[in-house]
């Protein structure tokens, strides 16, 4: 099977980085908004403002990435659009808010992980291993933050079955 050229791979790679930008900017919007809306001190809510640094730390990542390789930040931010999609899916699934959050946000981090895992395959085909580690690195956030969301949904249905 033969690679498209390396000017071409280095041109998807530069797509997809784009893209994980928006995805990261929707994110950090998403997580700003589930923070606002849920006023506890619960470990959903650690576990937001934590990750919200770490989403804040990907963004500038995806920024120097794109500027490493002479490209900007995208503009249209799709990314906004993701999450507001998974949000529709998440509405149907559940018609209580913090579980309809936890849904949205476990859904996104999975995407998040696919994402990278995209990026990294273009990154070692173009022979940036700077890439592929820097989106090595991110992945250890969204699955940390996956895992946690993951763990916490049990708790939160049996609180919301039984009125807690
Ligand atoms: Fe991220
Ligand atoms: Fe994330």
């Amino acid at each position: 099977m033969d690679m498209k050229a390396p000017r071409k791979i280095r041109d998807e790679l530069i797509f997809w980085l784009r893209d994980a930008y928006s995805m990261e900017r929707g994110m950090e919007e998403m997580l700003v908004k589930h923070f606002g809306a849920h006023k506890d001190n619960s470990d959903v809510q650690k576990a937001r403002i934590a990750h919200l640094a770490h989403t804040r730390q990907h963004v500038r990542t995806i920024e120097s990435l794109l500027n490493s390789l002479g490209s900007r930040t995208p503009v249209i931010e799709s990314g906004f659009i993701m999450t507001e999609a998974l949000r529709i899916v998440s509405e149907s699934l559940s018609h209580d808010e913090s579980i309809k959050d936890l849904l949205t946000c476990c859904a996104m981090e999975h995407f998040e992980v696919a994402c990278y895992k995209t990026v990294i395959t273009a990154a070692r085909a173009a022979h940036l291993p700077y890439v592929d580690e820097a989106c090595q690195k991110i992945i250890l956030d969204e699955e940390k933050m996956a895992h946690t969301i993951d763990a916490i949904i049990p708790k939160a249905v049996e609180n919301f079955l039984t009125g807690g």
